[in-house]
């Protein structure tokens, strides 16, 4: 059971900008006013590119389906990782993600972690009315930071990072997501405002 008393935050960083990413300073902003808000709040940090988070090898997904006690040492390894990681999820009532735009899409160690939560019986499952999410009363936040503008206007259709993480957090459960954007990052004339504006919005989450 979770969600008695304390709220548990798990933020997500994955920007390899390090101290100098939006994304983690809008990130970061959110934790403050969240904080503010839950003066107990227990608040875990992720930062997957300090931590190299691993991907998913062959050997991961042999781990997931081999009996506990049948596991290799190096089985053993593998499987704490997504293990550690979903017990962190689930555990979480708010959920930040840091999500720099690269490529038009989230950033690799993102998505590492992304599949390392994903297992089906665990987070989630096929059922007679077809796939259900399995991390329950979880809000998530997405923190995003992208080089051009794509809220608005011709770029829209070219973001995959807010479409396509809203599809697999509602995989898994996850349905109330907002999306916090810091749009023209790359550009002088476009960046300070929207770094402003959208710590104007954090301002008034609640
Ligand atoms: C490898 C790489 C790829 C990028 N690809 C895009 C892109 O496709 N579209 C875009 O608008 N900006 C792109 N950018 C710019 C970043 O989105 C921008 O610098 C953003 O602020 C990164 O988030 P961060 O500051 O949290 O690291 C890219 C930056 C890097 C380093």
């Amino acid at each position: 059971m979770k969600k008695i008393s304390k709220k548990k935050i798990l933020h997500i960083k994955s920007s390899i900008n390090g101290t100098h990413s939006y994304s983690t300073k809008l990130g970061c902003a959110l934790v403050d006013k969240l904080r503010a808000q839950y003066p107990d709040a227990h608040v875990v940090t992720k930062d997957l590119v300090e931590e190299d988070f691993p991907h998913l090898v062959g050997e991961t997904l042999v781990s997931f389906f081999v009996p506990k006690e049948e596991l290799t040492t190096e089985q053993k390894t593998l499987l704490h990782v997504s293990d550690k990681a979903i017990e962190e999820v689930m555990e979480a009532d708010i959920l930040i993600i840091d999500a720099p735009m690269y490529n038009f899409g989230i950033p690799s160690h993102l998505k590492a972690w992304l599949d390392q939560i994903s297992r089906a019986g665990i987070t989630f499952e096929y059922g007679t009315n077809g796939p259900k999410g399995l991390i329950l009363n979880t809000k998530a936040y997405i923190a995003m930071a992208s080089g051009g503008v794509y809220s608005d206007g011709p770029a829209q259709q070219m973001d995959f990072v807010a479409p396509y993480l809203k599809t697999i957090l509602g995989f898994l459960g996850i349905t109330d997501v907002e999306v916090l954007r810091a749009e023209g990052t790359a550009m002088a004339e476009t960046k300070e405002a929207s770094i402003e504006m959208v710590l104007g919005q954090i301002e008034l989450v609640n």
